[in-house]
């Protein structure tokens, strides 16, 4: 008989550790819901006043849960099976999400009428809304950035006929102000479009490496002039700040966006702080930014003391066209394109604001190391066309773009600057047109995307016989998007649209006198 007690002792001292040491919150309730016994991990997600019975476990939990807890349990009363789960927000200091399984606690004498288990599910939670979010970001992207390619292609025809026309109206000329008027309101829609480029990660860019510090010393009067009178500017820069690959026109409009926000956010005045930093691989775990786990990073925070936002809000600041501003005052674009830039980048942004105390942007860029080789590159710096240069050519060149209004434009620009000019409207064409011409081109300028064989593979067709081709690309997508389906090393020079004739002209003259 003795043994019978012993093997029973072991009994229930195998199962007591397996509930005390289980990482699922399990817990008795009696028939009014009050917790009869608890485990640990009980204890820790509910607290110990519900583990010890002497509070409701409803009290814990946000009002929307608590419905749904109170219909399980009734099911578990009524002694249901494959009562459906609950996923519960609890309230508390450090709000987690939980997902608790009611079952009916078949009757055995004991007055318990229900179990409950409970497993976190907080990290999952965040996980798949940050996956929804990039998702749908993604999808606004490619729509957004779809459009605003098209569009792109429709304001490089009438930038440039434009650009003739003003060539040929004198000021005095009555239809001189009609034209420069479109002129303008064109190129106000081709900044709208550039935004939506910049958001849809489909800008042009141009990376350089960069040191934060010096780029925004640099704005600082700019800077100063948007912030205006009533606020405050400050910066802190941390010594010897590592580089980081950018594009320095992009990361300039980074910063104008975010102080553009900030003293709009700051209408009675206030300070705006803007700070870099080094961060370093170890630290980012501490940060709690779950997207971010690998590599070094320089960290630039735009802070604000202004009216902070709702969570609501801060929530879809980065979707193209959500504002709250007024009609007029705003597109909702600003912070779209910030978004873009930054990722396409290979940079992380966060928001962190508190309603009536102010917000702070945290942008994370990847730290670059440069090799000697691109060190010595900065060193020599960029060559720059002065204003006023000369800007003729008696060159032979060959113009490659399907879009008929756009290569006639472009015809038209370079033919006006003495260069002789050949055209095709495709790839195939343009292969027909060097044979005849016996290779007698001193440069090819191609669009891109092209129906039938496109710009990059034109380029690999004719350095095959012709392996020192001079070729400029001309496209509205980012240098890199078509650059990856080249032969590695291929030299080309590139033109970003939309662009004026003039810029095409410089493009020109720098890539032959290269
Ligand atoms: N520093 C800030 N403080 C409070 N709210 C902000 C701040 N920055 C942005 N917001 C909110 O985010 C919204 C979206 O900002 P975003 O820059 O994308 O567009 P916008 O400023 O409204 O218009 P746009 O920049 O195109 O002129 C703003 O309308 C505002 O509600
Ligand atoms: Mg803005």
């Amino acid at each position: 008989e003795g043994e019978g007690v012993d093997a029973l002792e072991a009994a229930e001292v195998r199962f007591t550790r397996f509930f005390n040491s289980s990482p699922m919150a399990i817990a008795a309730l009696n028939d009014t819901g009050l917790v009869v016994r608890a485990n640990p991990a009980f204890a820790k997600m509910f607290g110990q006043a519900a583990a010890s019975g002497s509070v409701a476990i409803a009290e814990g939990l946000r009002d929307e849960s608590r419905e749904a807890l109170r219909h399980a349990l009734a099911a578990a009363s009524r002694n249901q099976a494959g009562i459906p789960s609950v996923d519960a927000e609890l309230t508390g200091e450090n709000p987690r999400s939980v997902r608790l399984y009611v079952s009916a606690d078949v009757s055995d004498g004991t007055g318990d009428s229900a179990i409950l288990y409970g497993v976190d599910i907080t990290d999952q939670r965040a996980l798949e809304d940050q996956f929804a979010k990039s998702q749908k970001m993604q999808a606004i992207g490619n729509l957004a950035g779809g459009i605003a390619h098209d569009f792109n292609n429709v304001l490089t025809i009438i930038t440039a006929s434009v650009d003739f026309l003003l060539l040929n109206h004198r000021t005095g000329d009555p239809s001189f102000q009609d034209l420069l008027l479109i002129k303008q309101s064109a190129n106000r829609a081709a900044s709208l479009v550039r935004q939506l480029l910049a958001y849809s990660r489909r800008q042009t860019m141009r990376p350089k490496m960069l040191s934060l510090t010096d780029v925004i010393a640099d704005m600082h009067l700019l800077l100063k002039r948007i912030s205006g009178d009533l606020v405050k500017l400050e910066r802190h820069h941390a010594r010897d700040l590592w580089p980081v690959m950018a594009d320095i026109g992009q990361f300039e409009q980074v910063i104008t966006n975010l102080v553009q926000n900030a003293r709009d956010a700051m209408v009675e005045g206030g300070t705006i702080t803007i700070a870099t930093r080094n961060v370093p691989e170890a630290e980012l775990k501490g940060l709690g930014y779950g997207e971010m786990n690998e590599g070094d990073f320089v960290l630039v925070e735009v802070s604000d003391t202004g009216s902070g936002m709702p969570d609501e809000v801060a929530e879809r600041i980065f979707e193209p066209f959500f504002t709250t501003k007024e009609i007029g005052k705003g597109t909702g674009l600003g912070l779209s394109m910030v978004y873009g830039i930054v990722k396409q980048s290979g940079g992380f942004i966060f928001v962190d604001s508190v309603m009536g105390k102010g917000t702070t942007f945290s942008i994370f860029l990847p730290r670059h190391t440069p090799s000697e080789a691109a060190m010595a590159k900065i060193e020599a710096g960029p060559t720059v066309v002065s204003p006023k240069a000369d800007l003729s050519g008696t060159a032979s060149i060959l113009l490659v773009e399907d879009e008929d209004h756009v290569r006639a434009g472009n015809v038209r620009a370079l033919k006006m600057r003495g260069y002789e000019v050949h055209e095709a409207s495709s790839g195939v064409e343009a292969l027909e047109v060097m044979e005849e011409l016996g290779g007698k081109i001193d440069l090819v300028v191609s669009d891109v995307v092209m129906p039938e064989m496109d710009g990059p593979t034109l380029l690999r067709e004719m350095r095959k016989t012709r392996p020192e081709m001079k070729f400029i690309f001309v496209s509205g997508y980012a240098e890199d998007a078509f650059a990856k389906n080249l032969p590695e090393g291929s030299k080309f020079g590139f033109l970003a649209k939309p662009f004026s004739l003039r810029d095409l002209a410089i493009a020109v003259k720098e890539m032959l006198d290269e």
